[in-house]
């Protein structure tokens, strides 16, 4: 039997998975996958929770967000490739909204490669602005390094 999307926390024992889906995820683009080392690391640190998203009990994206007195970051946010376009993306980054405006923050903060047209729509339509700019910020593979474009929204 088919199930819809399920979210639970992401857990220490679930670092392996989610190393996979952000490589599987970061890759394509370039960037450097995180290791389970760069997960655990990660979610150990202060303020810092993950979400993890099945579908019919397959890992299908995952996020981490990080809260500090009223400011919360969204440091990563990654839908698998063959299940995007299915509002998968906005489900999960509209879990991390809720999760840290119940964790007291205020205003939510991103950064995002100028050139990942798929990522700026999703938080536009989201209702982030662009609020600075971050020169050659993302190192990439046999690339130049690309600008990142700092995003804000402000929780009500
Ligand atoms: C960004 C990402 C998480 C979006 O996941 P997704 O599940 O495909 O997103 P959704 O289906 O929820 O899309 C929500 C909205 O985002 C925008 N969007 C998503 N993918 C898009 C694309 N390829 N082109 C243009 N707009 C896109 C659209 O506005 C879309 O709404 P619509 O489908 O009603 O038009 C996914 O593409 C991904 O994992 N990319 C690689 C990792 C990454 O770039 N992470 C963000 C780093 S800052």
């Amino acid at each position: 039997m088919a199930h819809g999307p399920v979210l639970s926390r992401l857990s220490a024992l679930e670092l392996d998975r989610a190393a996979a889906l952000h490589a599987e995820s970061f890759a394509p683009l370039g960037e450097r996958a995180w290791t389970r080392q760069d997960v655990a690391e990660l979610l150990a640190s202060p303020g810092v929770a993950g979400l993890l998203l099945q579908v019919d009990g397959c890992d299908v994206g995952f996020a981490l967000c990080r809260v500090a007195a009223d400011e919360a970051e969204l440091l990563t946010i990654a839908v698998r490739p063959e299940a995007r376009r299915r509002g998968l993306g906005r489900q999960l980054l509209a879990a991390v909204t809720d999760r840290v405006r119940a964790a007291g923050a205020r205003v939510l903060f991103l950064e995002v490669a100028v050139d990942n047209s798929a990522a700026q729509s999703l938080y536009a339509s989201q209702g982030f602005c662009v609020v600075g700019t971050r020169l050659a910020y993302y190192r990439r593979t046999n690339l130049p390094p690309a600008d990142a474009a700092i995003m804000r929204l402000v929780l009500e």
